[in-house]
């Protein structure tokens, strides 16, 4: 059901590589919610990914964007602008990468070259994007932004390694940026800590799947999926929230809030019942 709550807003969108994203599906809800967008990811992804179906879908043009790349973010910026002839509403940065996670090297024995590279493409991007789009004055006031984060950049789990390290970054960034674009133009800038999500990149965590398991257990509303995070972006991006900012969103159906629960501790008790009974 759509509320009309983007209507004549217009935005950019990063990263979505396909239908799993987390930004595809925001893609989707912004255009049924009235919004014109840009679409943009990497050359790499552009190819090995469906983008161009969803291209099609919302009426968006593709722009290939290497985020880490201030002048491919300003071919960006001013393209977009050139599109809908002016400044722009709103813009969700949905990038995370690590190669450390990707090559299984745990967080004691990380390769450096790779570390870099993950703080660059899920964290400085973000500040990077931001510097350009206040440089360009890119956004409208009152427009919004918004980078999706995860519980990670403040509770230590396993296997999450380098990207832990970049989430807290990102997180900053936006505290640090929100005065900033606040103060000098009154635009707004969130995270959205979200649940875990069997996309692309969540499932390129080693155990995604008894992490997936474990949160639901412990949510007592369960796990936000991609499709509900989607809908939390479009009211971060909508008039309703607007003077929200500086803030770290947690969408993970109260997981961050929780110690133990009864689902959970039910699952943990077998182990000691499996013992008992292999004794
Ligand atoms: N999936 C989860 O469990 C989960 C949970 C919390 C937060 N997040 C965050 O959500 C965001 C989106 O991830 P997703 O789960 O939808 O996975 P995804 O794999 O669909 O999206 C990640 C995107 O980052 C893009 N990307 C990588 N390097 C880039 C670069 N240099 N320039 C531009 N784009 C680049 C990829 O092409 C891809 O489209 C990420 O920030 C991720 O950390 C995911």
């Amino acid at each position: 059901m759509a509320y009309n709550l983007l209507s004549g807003k217009k935005g950019i969108i990063f990263g979505a590589l396909n239908e799993k994203s987390i930004a595809w599906q925001v893609a989707e809800k912004a255009f049924e919610e009235g919004a014109q967008f840009t679409l943009t990811n990497t050359p790499a992804a552009i190819r090995f990914g469906t983008i161009n179906e969803l291209a099609e879908t919302c009426n968006a043009e593709v722009i290939p964007v290497d985020a880490t790349r201030v002048d491919h973010l300003e071919k960006l910026i001013d393209r977009t602008m050139e599109i809908f002839d002016g400044q722009i509403d709103f813009v969700l940065h949905s990038i995370g990468m690590s190669f450390n996670v990707r090559k299984g090297l745990t967080y004691e024995d990380v390769n450096y070259d790779f570390f870099q590279k993950t703080l660059d493409i899920s964290a400085l991007s973000f500040h990077k994007l931001l510097k350009v789009a206040k440089q360009r004055d890119a956004i409208k006031e009152w427009g919004s932004v918004v980078a999706l984060s995860y519980v990670a950049a403040q509770k230590t789990l396993y296997r999450y390694n380098d990207m832990a390290d970049a989430k807290a970054i990102l997180e900053s960034i936006a505290r640090s940026f929100g005065y900033i674009y606040g103060r000098d133009k009154k635009i707004r800038i969130n995270t959205i800590s979200q649940s875990p999500t069997k996309t692309t990149a969540g499932s390129g965590v080693k155990g995604i799947d008894g992490l997936i398991d474990f949160t639901e257990r412990m949510s007592p509303l369960g796990n936000a999926t991609a499709e509900e995070c989607a809908n939390y972006c479009i009211t971060l991006f909508s008039d309703l929230t607007r003077k929200v900012t500086m803030q770290n969103l947690f969408h993970d159906g109260g997981f961050s809030s929780m110690g133990m629960s009864l689902a959970a501790m039910e699952q943990y008790n077998k182990s000691f019942d499996d013992d008992l009974i292999e004794d």
